[in-house]
């Protein structure tokens, strides 16, 4: 094979490696594949003295940028810097000088999608991101062409692959968070600062980008309402197995008549439910739509080569396009402006564990708080703590999120509350 596209390699982290791996190592493969070679035409670092620990060509090292995006002869160029800037100023310019991009970059993606959308679009080349969201896992090719057909209806994923494991440790072995955290952090899943894990953001990152996609309508970050894992505890997780269900982080998204639901939270998914039973870093992503019915995509959401496997697709997909003359054929699929509903709007069932004083009445008078804002007790389970405090477990019917808070917020002024200690929506129907 005699005709060769050259890439320039923004990154040489735990993603750049992989990729560099992959074009190295299954060249030959892929060329038959694509019928083109690919070469790597040069990397860019931050820093050229940090031993790589692959055996990567000194000569493709530069910490210029302009190396690579002022290089005429590079047409794709893969950015996996990571950070919004200076990624989002390279990928810009890439674009500019009519060069196909390459990202995995979630956080770019999902606060500067349009606008790179845009300039991808005026000047006719691919802006390719299926290593954001789902790591491993093909979901957004998927999205935008397999189930092309469809009018989507709902995504439910376990999108973030530490909070996954944390959970896992928590439900199958006992362990505390704190505990199942510091030995997510020494196997290397957590990072040292594990807030946007934990506290929610890293998954609505990319379930802002996969909303986008999937409803043909932008959702923005600012769009998802975000709870992180930071308040389960072992308590949650014993009364959630007695009642039927799993506690997951879940990135939840829904096209309803009155606008687009985006959230992410704990949730209490039922025992039966396929998602229950996606344990450890492993993600799934679960979708509905009027055409497939029901489908789920499963695998690793993150990590070296399963991410270097998305990216070097889009590679892949770009090459092809480039030499068949169609870049930038899939542009933006944001092609309507649909409303984004407020968490207040959201329907739901609702667990609720509460501190109570353990005298006669007090069910009665939180029951009565709930009937008076419309919302009805679908199960209650007391538990005695010590002599003067029970905790109360329940779950509530389907009800408007505002509804409920409503009714917590005159709760929790009864004398008899010592304290509202969770609630955690409920999705989906047990067998
Ligand atoms: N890691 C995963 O499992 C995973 C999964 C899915 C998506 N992603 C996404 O992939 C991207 C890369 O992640 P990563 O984990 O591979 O990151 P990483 O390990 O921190 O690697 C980043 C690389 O980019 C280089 N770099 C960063 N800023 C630079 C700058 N201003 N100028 C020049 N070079 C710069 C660094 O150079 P030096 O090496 O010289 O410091 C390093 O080689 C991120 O957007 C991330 O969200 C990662």
């Amino acid at each position: 094979m005699e005709n060769v596209i050259k890439v320039g390699l923004l990154g040489l982290g735990t993603v750049g490696k992989g990729v560099y791996r992959l074009l190295t190592g299954n060249a030959e493969n892929i060329s038959q594949k694509i019928c083109t070679n690919l070469e790597i035409a040069g990397i860019l670092v931050r820093d050229m003295k940090k031993p790589r620990g692959i055996p990567v060509n000194q000569d493709l090292l530069t910490d210029n940028y302009t190396d690579l995006i002022d290089n005429p002869e590079i047409d794709i160029i893969i950015e996996v810097m990571g950070g919004v800037h200076p990624a989002l100023e390279y990928v810009t310019q890439a674009l500019k000088k009519g060069k196909c991009v390459v990202t995995a970059n979630k956080n770019m993606i999902a606060l500067h999608g349009k606008e790179l959308f845009e300039a991808a679009q005026e000047n006719h080349v691919d802006l390719l991101f299926e290593g954001s969201a789902g790591g491993g896992i093909p979901i957004i090719r998927p999205l935008k062409q397999c189930l092309a057909a469809n009018r989507l209806q709902k995504i439910m994923g376990i999108i973030n692959g530490t909070t996954n494991y944390i959970l896992t440790k928590m439900t199958l072995e006992g362990k505390s968070l704190s505990l199942s955290l510091s030995e997510a952090q020494a196997k290397g899943y957590a990072e040292a600062d594990p807030a946007s894990d934990i506290e929610g953001l890293d998954a609505a990152y990319k379930l802002s980008i996969l909303a986008s996609i999937a409803f043909n309508s932008r959702v923005s970050l600012e769009d998802v309402h975000i709870e992180g894992i930071s308040k389960i505890n072992e308590r949650d997780i014993l009364y959630a197995k007695e009642l039927g269900y799993i506690i997951k982080l879940l990135g939840i998204a829904k096209d309803t008549d009155e606008g687009i639901e985006a959230r992410v939270h704990p949730t209490f998914v039922p025992a039966g439910h396929p998602l229950s039973a996606v344990n450890d870093v492993f993600n799934a992503i679960f979708i509905q739509g009027d055409a497939i019915g029901e489908t789920m995509f499963y695998g690793r959401g993150a990590g070296e080569m399963p991410t270097a496997s998305a990216v070097v697709s889009d590679v892949m997909d770009a090459a092809r396009n480039l030499l068949n003359g169609v870049a930038g054929y899939i542009g933006c699929t944001c092609y309507e402006q649909k409303p984004v509903l407020p968490i207040g709007f959201v329907e739901s069932k609702y667990y609720l564990r509460l501190l109570v004083a353990d005298r006669p009445g007090v069910l009665a008078s939180i029951a009565y708080a709930f009937g008076d804002k419309g919302v009805s007790l679908a199960s209650v389970i007391q538990k005695n703590t010590d002599k003067k405090l029970a905790e109360l477990v329940m779950v509530t019917h389907q009800v408007k999120e505002q509804n409920l808070q409503d009714a917590l917020k005159v709760i929790e002024k009864l004398p008899a509350v010592d304290e509202i200690s969770n609630v955690i929506r409920v999705e989906g129907e047990k067998n």
